[in-house]
């Protein structure tokens, strides 16, 4: 049987990954977080010595940057080849090559392929997929499609909270500019048609984690 494809896109701390993690836990669905996967390949890139900013070279390299991720959302894991870079993609020096290489239309391409893949042959009876395209590109015909939003300052203040070696300041002006590279590519901050936009500013985790749980159960 298909299974069922819960849709999330959102900006950065949107809080989306942990919340989608929660309500696929919740769900007892499948999570695949797909931001995750371009920062893998992302980390891949530059730990092979090839200059980011340098498409072709990217795109040359697909092939070999083998990465495998966890889908089970009590067992999440990310493997470049056999390293466990779980933590590294998180890291300042690859979040901060991450757009360069998401622009790549190559990229996104073979990422999104990988990513049905991933989808089809899940074994949860669903799979809750997070990112920025989600809902457009990936997986727009997903039964339950969901724009995860909140105001520039809430993002700013949970993301301050999780990032607390570096001043507000600089977590804000990172976030911003991520946000705008990744605007250019995709649109992730207007729902697209069909899409439910949740507004978490004023909900707490469990409150919004909620909230997507009953947009799946009274979706299917
Ligand atoms: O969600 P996260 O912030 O970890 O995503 C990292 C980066 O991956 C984003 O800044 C964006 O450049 C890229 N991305 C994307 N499309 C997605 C998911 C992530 O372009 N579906």
């Amino acid at each position: 049987p298909t299974p069922v494809v819960v849709a999330v896109d959102g900006p950065a701390g949107s809080g989306k990954s942990s919340v989608s993690r929660a309500a696929a836990e919740a769900l007892g669905y499948g999570y695949l977080d797909t931001g995750a996967c371009y920062r893998a390949l992302s980390w891949a890139v530059l730990d092979s010595g090839i200059d980011a900013a340098v498409a072709a070279d990217v795109v040359a390299g697909l092939d070999s940057f083998d990465f495998s991720i966890g889908t089970d959302p009590g067992n999440y894991f990310v493997l470049v080849r056999d390293v466990d870079v779980t933590q590294a993609i998180r890291e300042p020096r690859v979040t901060g090559v991450v757009s360069l290489i998401a622009r790549v239309p190559e990229v996104r391409d073979w990422l999104t392929r990988r990513f049905r893949g991933i989808i089809r042959s899940t074994p949860f009876d669903g799979i809750v997929v997070e990112g920025r395209d989600i809902t457009t590109v990936v997986a727009p015909d997903a039964p339950v499609r969901i724009l995860l939003t909140a105001s520039e300052e809430a993002r700013m203040g949970r993301r301050s909270k999780e990032l607390t070696s570096e001043s507000p300041e600089a977590v804000g002006e990172a976030l911003r500019s991520r946000d705008r590279a990744d605007s250019r590519v995709v649109d992730f901050m207007t729902a697209a048609d069909g899409v439910t936009t949740l507004d978490s500013t004023d909900l707490d985790f469990d409150q919004t984690v909620a909230a997507v749980v009953e947009l799946v159960t009274t979706t299917t």
